[in-house]
């Protein structure tokens, strides 16, 4: 029998070389307190200046490194020699409480944990339901939802919690449809995702509710083998060409993986680059006189909010160098993301928002084998969404202070918990 994808070969995982302090002083942790809503923690300033290759103590003891630099992050996520399937169990900020071990096993089918070959046959089965073409020619529906939810915003007593009423919604309807999930059943994977994807959460709540979640999936997969419809997963499970052919175990960790990916990460982006804009009244302004600074404009927010705060973790999986550091096989890294697309080696004026910025290409998605498979669709959406919002509602402003808007510095996806906003009548 074929050894079951994403298993690992957990005799040839280099152990961890023995935990080094930082010379003179307390042990570096990742820094996660900010100063400002839309910064990364300073922190990250002084160490791409002076320690750009950092050492790292991680919550469970263990020692890894810090990468900030752009030059570095884009490189080392490029580099064959760096795991993302050992880097499970390195978490960063939190200790994976020891009930939730068995959540660090990777999953046949969740192939963000795999490196090459297993990464790649599941990579190759789904990118050609994302291309651009493809994405693009879900534009219209997209103005459909869009425009929908506008309309439906307008209807209600102000303020109106953005997230609440557009932000979350949209991308949540868009890949249910594409998916071919019940947008019915929101409400439950809207909570569980915000459960999994939550720095607080207790290690039997993360199993019951990861159980929850295969229990749905596997129930909708299920349904899908007997009546199949026009969707992605129908598509998935009706493939019965060899490297195509999928078991009911990796459909439904695909399916959670997509359902998951999908929404919280668009839908903080939608949320938050609102908050943004509205803080930044001449970018907002910039915006609306001329609509065809969108495209630029999301990608500035992309570069500019980074909303997967902690960055990205691997293992090396031999010595490396990286930036002039010697990096051990088996210890983990991170590169950080929100870092990186700070970097003034990389972006002129790096901590302004400048919608009308050339492009210059940022890391919000990543980088290398894993780089989003998502984000041709999240453009579409936020392009539509910002363009339809702004033309929308000309007077849209926050309808609190900015210091009351409870950010998610509790998560993984950074965003907003909730956005108050109002408006004048017409
Ligand atoms: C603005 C929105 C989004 C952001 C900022 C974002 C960010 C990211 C990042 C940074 C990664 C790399 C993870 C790694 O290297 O370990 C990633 C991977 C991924 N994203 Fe997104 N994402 C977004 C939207 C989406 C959407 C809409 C989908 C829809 C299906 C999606 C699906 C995925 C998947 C499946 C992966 C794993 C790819 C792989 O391992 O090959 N993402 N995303």
């Amino acid at each position: 029998m074929d050894k079951p994808a994403g298993s690992l070969p957990t005799a040839q995982i280099p152990r961890q070389r023995k935990p080094t302090a930082r010379s003179g002083g307390a042990e570096l942790r990742l820094p996660t307190t900010r100063e400002s809503p839309f910064d990364p923690p300073a922190e990250y300033r002084r160490l791409q200046d002076e320690d750009p290759v950092a050492r790292l103590a991680f919550p469970d003891g263990s020692h890894g490194w810090l990468v900030s630099r752009y030059e570095h992050v884009r490189a080392l996520l490029a580099d064959p020699r760096i795991s993302s399937e050992r880097a499970l169990g390195s978490n960063p900020v939190r200790e994976v409480p020891p009930e939730a071990r068995e959540l660090q096993q990777i999953r046949p089918g969740q192939f963000i944990g795999m490196d090459p070959p297993d990464h790649t046959r599941y990579r190759r089965l789904l990118t050609g339901q994302f291309t651009v073409r493809r994405m693009n020619a879900l534009v219209p529906r997209v103005e459909r939802i869009v425009a929908d939810h506008l309309d439906a915003m307008r209807e209600m007593p102000r303020p109106v919690d953005l997230v609440r009423a557009f932000a979350l919604p949209v991308p949540s309807l868009v890949i249910c449809e594409l998916l071919g999930v019940p947008y019915a059943d929101r409400a439950q994977f809207q909570r569980r995702s915000r459960t999994l994807l939550s720095m607080t959460t207790d290690g039997p709540t993360l199993l019951e509710v990861r159980d929850e979640m295969d229990g749905y999936m596997r129930a909708l997969v299920q349904a899908k083998r007997e009546r199949p419809e026009d969707d992605l997963l129908s598509g998935l499970i009706g493939r019965t060409d060899p490297p195509g052919r999928l078991s009911d175990e990796e459909l439904v960790n695909i399916g959670n993986l997509l359902l998951i990916a999908g929404h919280e990460t668009t839908a903080n982006m939608l949320a938050l680059g609102t908050l943004a804009l509205l803080t930044h009244p001449p970018q907002l302004a910039a915006l609306r006189s001329d609509p065809g600074l969108v495209e630029q404009a999301v990608e500035e927010l992309l570069r500019y909010l980074s909303i997967v705060q902690f960055g990205l973790v691997r293992v090396a999986k031999e010595d490396l160098e990286v930036g002039g550091r010697s990096v051990c096989a088996g210890e983990p890294i991170v590169a950080s993301l929100a870092a990186a697309n700070r970097d003034p080696r990389q972006f002129p004026d790096a901590d302004e928002l400048d919608v009308s910025r050339r492009y210059s290409p940022h890391l919000a998605f990543g980088h290398g084998v894993h780089q989003c498979l998502g984000q041709q669709l999240a453009r579409v959406e936020m392009k539509v969404g910002f363009r339809a919002l702004i033309e929308e509602f000309p007077s849209l402003r926050l309808a609190v202070p900015l210091s009351r808007v409870p950010m998610r510095d509790d998560m993984f996806v950074y965003g907003v918990h909730e956005l108050p906003v109002t408006w004048d009548e017409p």
